[in-house]
């Protein structure tokens, strides 16, 4: 990667001096770094420390360099900035665009990648309003890295912890790699997300327990990369993300209608949704009320249509089909013939494998995922953030396409000419 201008935001949090490290590692990596640090964060770690480490000279009053415009001279020369700590006061500033201090102005002279570190108790990360202003964070395509789980400053722990430098400085780096690469720029990606609902009644639905966060993730990743991207949302527990066209579908028929309508002429279709196999046969326009007595109810289902199946099973040349296979499969041998298995069957050319289980897969904001090819061969292993995992499937996207279209070219050039 060629040098980059990076601005390291650090606010004021007891983490502050572990930002140090941010700063090193992105340094070592031969990058030209810039710190911008809060008052609050010279409380805890001195101004010499963080000049010698980034060298650079280090700013943070927005009434010095006011001849060269520092105040958004800083922002608009950077590549990539990195908050970390990210307090949750800095997360609330940043998701409302306050700009009453130095970091903040040069957040939004900006339109570099923004990624940032949340560190603070346990009690304000789980705080709606801290969660409420990551989501906004979230949906304009701010990186979130962490918060670890662990020990915190006093005896508590929980999750607040930041996450280690290394983690950190390596999540910014790629973060900044993927928006540099715009190798889905021209291409249509469509992407479904969230789980589908089934209603039996005005109050009651079968569901499950997908939260959408790896579907975002991957049409904000394919956004980043520069790709025209329809997000087909089914009941996303996390804000959609801007700058896609969403489509909000609950039920599987829904979600069949939005994604056949979507597909069409698509460069890729994702189908990261979880839909439902079966629905309720009828569904009661009154609330469904108990018997009297101590009996239990049976409930009449009946078969969703196999989406993804039906898309593979059509004539879609020039569209790339990409499913995702949940399993709860323990053995990893045995896991991979389940997603060949559904690879087969539903005729996608690619298949992510993805473990679900009580405590993994769904709502969780790392993933390990398996992505196997066309001819059952593992195309790649990744395991990481949601996001990381996401550029590591439009990477495989990526490949593959190309594949195809010189494929394609080299089968024109063969054709007979008429
Ligand atoms: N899928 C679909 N339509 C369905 C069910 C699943 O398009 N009615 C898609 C999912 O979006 C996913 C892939 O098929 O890309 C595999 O989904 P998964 O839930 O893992 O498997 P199922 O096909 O439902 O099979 P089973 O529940 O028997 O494991």
């Amino acid at each position: 990667m060629s040098p980059l201008n990076i601005v390291v935001g650090i606010t004021g949090g007891i983490a502050a001096y572990k930002a140090v490290g941010v700063v090193r590692a992105l340094v070592l990596a031969g990058h030209d770094v810039h710190v911008v640090p809060t008052e609050g964060a010279l409380r805890f770690v001195g101004r010499p420390t963080l000049e010698a480490i980034s060298r650079n000279p280090v700013h943070t009053d927005l009434y010095e360099g006011v001849a060269e415009v520092r105040h958004v001279a800083i922002g608009q020369a950077a590549d990539l900035i990195v908050i970390a700590p990210a307090t949750a006061n800095t997360i609330a500033k940043l998701a409302t665009g306050l700009a009453d201090d130095l970091l903040g102005n040069t957040v939004l002279a900006s339109e570099a990648p923004v990624v940032i570190a949340p560190a603070m108790h346990t009690e304000m990360w789980r705080h709606p309003a801290t969660q409420a202003n990551v989501a906004t964070l979230r949906s304009r395509g701010v990186t979130i890295v962490g918060p670890a789980v662990g020990q915190l400053t006093g005896a508590d722990s929980g999750p607040g912890r930041m996450e280690e430098p290394e983690v950190i400085a390596a999540a910014a780096l790629e973060r900044a790699a993927a928006s540099a690469r715009r190798d889905l720029a021209g291409r249509r990606v469509v992407v479904t997300a969230g789980g589908t609902r089934e209603p039996l009644d005005p109050v009651r639905f079968l569901g499950n327990r997908s939260s959408g966060k790896q579907g975002v993730a991957i049409a904000e990743a394919a956004r980043a990369r520069g790709a025209e991207v329809t997000l087909i949302a089914a009941n996303l527990e996390i804000a959609a993300p801007e700058g896609c066209d969403i489509r909000r579908v609950s039920t599987a028929l829904e979600l069949q209608q939005a994604v056949t309508d979507a597909a069409k002429g698509a460069d890729v279709v994702v189908m990261a949704a979880a839909v439902a196999d079966y629905r309720p046969a009828d569904v009661s326009e009154s609330k469904l009320k108990k018997d009297e007595g101590d009996g239990g109810m049976t409930l009449e289902l009946v078969r969703n249509p196999d989406i993804l199946a039906g898309l593979g099973g059509a004539p879609h040349d020039g569209t790339l089909l990409m499913g995702f296979a949940a399993e709860t499969e323990p053995d990893d041998d045995r896991l991979l013939a389940l997603g060949r298995a559904k690879l087969e069957a539903k005729g996608a050319d690619l298949i992510v494998i993805n473990r679900v289980g009580w405590h993994e897969g769904f709502a969780s904001d790392e993933n390990r995922v398996v992505v196997i090819g066309r001819d059952g061969e593992i195309v790649t292993r990744a395991h990481g953030t949601k996001a990381s995992v996401a550029d590591d499937i439009l990477d495989v996207v990526v490949s593959e396409s190309t594949t195809a279209a010189s494929a394609a070219d080299t089968t024109k050039e063969h054709e007979p000419t008429t």
